[in-house]
């Protein structure tokens, strides 16, 4: 049982199998939060709380007399508003006298097997691990409506899921306001935040920085979870790093506007809120109705923020992701994007794809540009019809023939945008987000479709679903290219419309849960401008998500690095392009471009006929090495050994399987110096008993100093063989490696 009542104390306990969380019943009803951190095995922590009469903090009426209870003190397990406690609010509703607040009281609960669900949302779900549900019944006495605390126990992950939902069984239309999907009081400590924050080109930058007397927000008010801050963050203890201390993470599943508060109040204590953005949202709930506010996933690591880390890329792979492609294996592709952008034709698109064949990709992918008048990027968004000046005769000659060279076909579309300049448009302007009697502001000359609405989430099904019934398309890319402006939707009322931007993301997962339910072989990509929509939501539907828009192999060291916090190597989307970089301008080697590549989905975006014989091998030797090692990457366990953003000089990085058997060392040099210092790093995750054999090695562009033989052995000797606890205690020194930015893959394999 991960889940206990104490009747007695009125305690709530969630064990998994490091950590505990804990919350009480006090004796006026209100459901303080008593603890969450590692397994204390004891019942009632509510001995840490010792009562205080705080000036100024609000008593409730019923025990005026005692000035020691107030809600503006106690740790909350969910806030009220404007009922006494004057610190972040988790929820906000008015009544139709216009009364507003919250203040809620516990009712009932009860366990469930298994995982609860939420209508309409992503959100973790069973598949087959040992869940159970906790549900408490709050009453809120301003509205008189039931609000739901949602818990999901993950016993083996460590992971515990948090939801609300909010039940109107009133006779009244109650207006929320604001709902947050948590809120976790971290009584005690001195606690830092870690979050990722972006932009185009440039998403999912590490920053670190201490919790102070104020409030720090991450949030998002862009209809997306966007570049900018991803709704993940982690609280973590001063001292703690990759492997030592404690660290909290609390991930958003909602790919939508969102916010996290983080404040430290007045006595010190930490409360942070996540859910969705409350800017802009209101939502009428009406008698009989309930409102679902997205889930949470938190988890809890004493270890550090590898274990964390690797906590949520192995609950997001198993328990998140409903595509066989969670696991199945994904076939190396080749993206025409940056070899033509809108420039191509038939033979132009045959002729990349005859190259790829050869050198052993095996699906090609049609990116933007061949539909409706799309010849650059002003026009032609919600005409889904081939261009036939482009593609004569339309993509069903073109798959053919790429399906006869023995390669896969996949397709870029832009579902959620629509241009003026487009046949849609025309028809249905009023199906773009657009205010009464303004002009909207654009983005990349476009607008954005409004989701909200059935008709057009049913046209776009209908359309989407024709097109992948009558061809052999084997992959979608789903892009996402502007944020939203304009918020307001011509089929919904006045007193509807600050609900749209909610109701937006619900019409994309509606869609997209149609169409990957229709057509479950197919494999969908997420994108949004690169990595503007990356999130735990749409992996739920997405396995892979194209990471950014930048490949420059060196900044995204930087950008992989951050996204790896949270998400899956198997899920970010990463590809070898040319060089110079199209971003960056800058020259990187081409083998350092495909280690970088295959901590990722692996694939490539260039013309394969550019490049030179030399290269032309490579890429052969590259696809080979990628499916030796497919496994060890996309399965095993990641470890970061370096932080880019402190370590100027090198970025190293590790898989290692899960029976400790092998492990891939990945490094890239970022900064060559003359007369440096060896790069010396630490393994991590090996057997400590074990020998490893150092079987493989690929250095890419560089030239090697003269000590080698503890890299490639003697013929004598043969390949050299460590010891687990040699790698991981006193570590591995690399010989000079000169040149720019070169780059090291090493295969260890257990040999005793
Ligand atoms: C976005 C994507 C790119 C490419 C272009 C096409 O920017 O991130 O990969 O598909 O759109 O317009």
């Amino acid at each position: 049982m991960s889940i206990r009542f104490d009747s007695e104390s009125k305690t709530f306990t969630l064990y998994t199998k490091n950590t505990a969380y804990q919350m009480q019943v006090n004796q006026v009803g209100h459901l303080l939060h008593l603890y969450y951190g590692k397994k204390t095995g004891t019942d009632n922590l509510s001995y840490q709380y010792i009562p205080a009469d705080c000036g100024f903090s609000p008593n409730l009426y019923e025990i005026r007399q005692n000035r020691m209870i107030s809600v503006d003190i106690l740790p909350q397990e969910y806030s009220g508003a404007n009922t006494g406690d004057f610190r972040l609010s988790s929820l906000e509703m008015v009544t139709k006298e216009g009364a507003y607040g919250a203040d809620l009281y516990y009712r009932d609960y009860k366990v469930l097997p298994g995982k609860y669900a939420l209508d309409g949302l992503p959100a973790l779900k069973e598949a087959g691990s040992r869940v159970e549900t906790l549900v408490i019944n709050m009453y809120e006495l301003i509205t008189g409506t039931t609000v739901q605390l949602l818990y999901g126990v993950f016993e083996e992950e460590d992971v515990i899921t948090r939801a609300v939902r909010i039940i109107n069984d009133t006779e009244n239309t109650i207006r929320i306001e604001k709902v947050a999907s948590a809120c976790l009081d971290l009584p005690f400590g001195n606690w830092e935040m870690i979050h990722f924050h972006g932009r185009h080109c440039m998403e999912r930058m590490t920053q670190r920085v201490p919790l102070t007397r104020n409030i720090q927000t991450v949030s998002s008010k862009r209809g997306c979870s966007s570049h900018h801050h991803n709704p993940f963050v982690i609280l973590c203890n001063k001292n703690t790093t990759e492997d030592y201390g404690p660290c909290y993470g609390a991930m958003l599943a909602y790919s939508g506007n969102h916010k996290t508060d983080v404040e430290v109040d007045q006595m010190g204590l930490t409360r942070m809120v996540m859910g969705i953005h409350d800017t802009q949202f209101s939502w009428n709930l009406d008698p009989d109705q309930s409102f679902c506010a997205p889930e949470v996933i938190f988890t809890y690591s004493s270890e550090g923020l590898t274990r964390m880390s690797q906590t949520y890329h192995r609950i997001l792979r198993n328990n998140m992701m409903n595509s066989k492609f969670a696991h199945a294996k994904r076939p190396v592709l080749i993206n025409n994007w940056e070899a033509t952008y809108f420039d191509f034709n038939r033979e132009k698109i045959l002729k990349i794809a005859q190259k790829a064949a050869e050198l052993g990709v095996e699906m090609l992918v049609l990116d933007d540009g061949w539909f409706g008048s799309r010849n650059d990027d002003n026009r032609g968004l919600g005409d889904w019809f081939v261009n036939e000046k482009k593609l004569e005769g339309g993509l069903n000659p073109l798959i053919t023939e790429i399906n006869k060279m023995g390669m896969k076909f996949g397709l870029w579309i832009e579902p959620e945008m629509v241009n003026e300049d487009s046949d849609l448009y025309r028809e249905h302007p009023e199906w773009a987000l657009t205010m009464p009697g303004r002009k909207p502001t654009m983005g990349r000359n476009q607008l954005v479709l409004d989701m909200s609405r059935k008709d057009v989430i049913d046209y776009l099904d209908e359309c989407f679903s024709s097109i992948l019934e009558n061809h052999n398309i084997e992959y979608i890319k789903w892009d996402m290219n502007r944020n939203m402006t304009d918020v307001y939707s011509h089929a919904a009322p006045a007193n509807r419309q600050g609900e749209i931007f909610h109701r937006y993301i619900l019409g994309v997962y509606d869609l997209l849960n149609r169409l990957t339910t229709k057509f479950p072989d197919v494999l969908f990509e997420g994108c949004a401008g690169g990595g503007g929509r990356f999130d735990a939501g749409m992996l739920q539907y997405c396995p892979q998500i194209w990471t950014s828009d930048d490949t420059d192999s060196i900044e995204r060291l930087t950008i992989q690095y951050g996204t790896s916090f949270g998400y899956p190597i198997s899920s970010m989307g990463a590809h070898v392009s040319t060089c110079p970089n199209h971003q960056t301008g800058r020259t990187t080697p081409f083998g350092t471009r495909a280690v970088v590549a295959m901590s990722g989905t692996f694939g490539y975006e260039l013309d394969l006929n550019l490049i030179s014989e030399e290269e032309k091998e490579e890429v052969k030797d590259q696809i080979r090495r990628f499916h030796m090692y497919y496994d060890l990457i996309q399965n095993g366990t990641y470890f970061r050994l370096t932080d880019p953003t402190e370590n100027m000089y090198f970025t190293a990085w590790e898989f290692v399987s899960e029976n400790k058997e092998e492990a891939l060392l990945n490094m890239v040099m970022t900064r060559t110096r003359a007369n440096a210092n060896p790069a010396h790093f630490w393994m991590k995750g090996l057997d400590p008993d074990a020998k490893y054999e150092l079987r493989d090695v690929h250095f890419a562009g560089c030239s090697l100093g003269v000590h080698m033989e503890h890299i490639y052995g003697t013929p004598e000797k043969g390949k050299p063989v460590y010891t687990g606890s040699s790698l991981m205690y006193a570590g591995f020194s690399m010989p000079l490696m000169s040149g720019d930015y070169p780059s090291v893959q090493m295969h260890f394999v257990k040999v005793g």
